[in-house]
């Protein structure tokens, strides 16, 4: 069958923006996975290729993507030629995230017309964008099935209809979001997990789409939360990571008790796991018993990612973040109190609309006063149907590129610096594997989050270990393991 000639399935919801927009019911129901018995075997002697962008959260959705194909009888393949299902799990914070997938789909082409069975298919963020889906069904007829950030659980359901009655399935939902637990998962790492105790985002910063494509903020229940940390421990994982888009705000949703993210911290830093790490942070709500929790060390590593967007006020509150820079230099200034060794990572935007050089200069002095650990840095992207895409944007092209080198040149400095405070010291390593570049050497991240390579046996992998730092570069350490 041409893909052209393909009719849509029972299952035909688009996304749409209102939905997105509506915070409507306060209720959040919490279901539990359960696939149909009859579809046990939708996946037998087939395999699957995900391709996975954007954020952790999307790592780890991937991760219950995965968990379910294998429970459909699905194998994974790292080949996409041998594969009979390519997904590809989608990132639609900036523009050029959204043109990498739109230039993949068009590569995949050709393997539709090699393997007319084979099923492409697409969810993830961009699914969740109306102008997204619309762009596919018209422009990209090789795809067979769309499907959403909240609806996951329902794959099973959406591969037996695109398999069995070969029609395009397209299923979004916009609306509240839901939380669905015990969901199978394969997770890509044996020692370091990732754990959501939260989902979706209530923050509507204006440049942002993440709450159109997550909805509304919901927390997992901290007992689930705790379950799963247990779980994860007696299966030797020695780190976790616990995912929201922002964690500070865990529990606000609850009804009937009085349980923050500083609660959640103090709990699970009851628990034998070795480390635990969290992002990500919103400097508005980052609260006092946070910050005397993580002072208390034992297993919450000294790490923590603190997005500060810009070190201008009136861009700030353009931006809706909700602190101003001098609340947020207060927030680093009690980390660092608590903590005085703290590694602080942040994300900067630049060119926000309007953005003028002094404006810029306030985000350039407010990073090298604080000296980061290290940043994400971005030019601002607009994304339609945010607030800030209709404001005007007067800022040239060469003007964004000229201001992120800059940023780029004070940050990479201080993330050197940052590097060289562990020189002569001994560190504590959670060895994952062979290094990217040299086979004999081992890597591994430290509690402040740091990359070290070091010689030593394979046999340390997925132990922590204690390694003396020799040599601090930018982005890493070298050291020797101390035996
Ligand atoms: N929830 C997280 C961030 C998620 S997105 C938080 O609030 O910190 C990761 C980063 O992408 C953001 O921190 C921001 O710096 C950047 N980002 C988000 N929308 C963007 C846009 N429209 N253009 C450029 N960068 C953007
Ligand atoms: Fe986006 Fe702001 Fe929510 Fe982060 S807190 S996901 S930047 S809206
Ligand atoms: Fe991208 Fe969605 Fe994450 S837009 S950054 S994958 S929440």
């Amino acid at each position: 069958m041409s893909t052209e000639e393909k009719n849509y399935s029972k299952y035909f919801n688009k996304p749409n923006l209102e939905d997105a927009k509506s915070r409507k019911s306060d209720q959040v129901n919490i279901e539990s996975f359960a696939p149909a018995t009859s579809m046990s075997d939708v996946g037998a002697n087939k395999r699957y290729h995900i391709k996975t962008y954007g954020c952790q959260m999307n790592e780890h959705d991937s991760e219950a993507i995965a968990g379910i194909l294998e429970q459909l009888g699905y194998t994974s393949t790292e080949e996409e030629r041998s594969a009979d299902l390519i997904m590809l799990n989608t990132c639609a914070i900036r523009e050029n995230a959204e043109n990498r997938v739109f230039g993949e789909l068009g590569r995949l082409k050709h393997l539709k017309v090699e393997n007319p069975d084979l099923i492409l298919a697409v969810c993830g963020c961009m699914s969740q964008e109306e102008a997204v889906v619309d762009k596919v069904l018209k422009k990209y007829q090789q795809v067979d099935l769309i499907f959403g950030t909240h609806n996951i659980h329902r794959l099973p359901e959406y591969l037996h209809e695109a398999l069995i009655a070969k029609e395009r399935v397209v299923e979004v939902w916009s609306g509240e979001g839901d939380i669905v637990e015990n969901m199978p998962r394969v997770r890509a790492n044996a020692v370091k997990g990732w754990v959501n105790i939260m989902y979706g985002c209530d923050e509507f910063c204006t440049y942002c789409i993440v709450p159109y494509t997550r909805g509304r903020e919901r927390s997992r229940l901290p007992e689930d939360v705790i379950r799963e940390v247990k779980e994860l421990t007696e299966s030797g994982y020695k780190e976790v990571t616990l995912l929201g888009q922002n964690v500070n705000a865990y529990g606000k949703d609850f009804k009937d008790q009085n349980y923050t993210f500083g609660t959640l911290l103090e709990e699970l830093s009851q628990l034998d796991i070795a480390r635990i790490r969290f992002t990500t942070s919103h400097p508005h709500d980052f609260d006092e018993l946070m910050v005397a929790t993580l002072a208390k060390r034992g297993n919450l590593m000294e790490y923590v990612h603190l997005p500060v967007q810009s070190g201008n006020d009136e861009i700030l509150k353009k931006m809706n973040r909700r602190y101003t820079r001098e609340s947020y230099l207060k927030l680093v200034n009690d980390l660092r109190a608590a903590i005085p060794d703290v590694a602080i990572t942040t994300d900067i935007i630049v060119g926000f609309p309007g953005e003028t050089e002094e404006q810029f200069q306030d985000t350039l002095s407010l990073a090298k006063e604080i000296g980061y650990d290290g940043a994400f840095t971005f030019i601002y992207s607009p994304r339609e149907g945010t607030p800030a895409a209709k404001m005007e944007d007067n800022v040239t092209d060469a003007e964004k590129k000229d201001r992120l080198y800059r940023l780029n040149d004070l940050i990479n400095a201080d993330a050197q610096a940052g590097n060289m405070r562990f020189q002569g010291e001994i560190v504590e390593v959670l060895v994952e594997g062979p290094s990217k570049n040299d086979d004999a050497v081992l890597s591994g991240y430290t509690r402040h989050q740091k990359l070290v390579n070091f010689h030593g046996d394979p046999s340390l992998i997925g132990e922590i270990v204690n390694v003396k730092i020799t040599e601090a570069k930018t982005w890493h350490l070298f050291g020797e393991l101390v035996e």
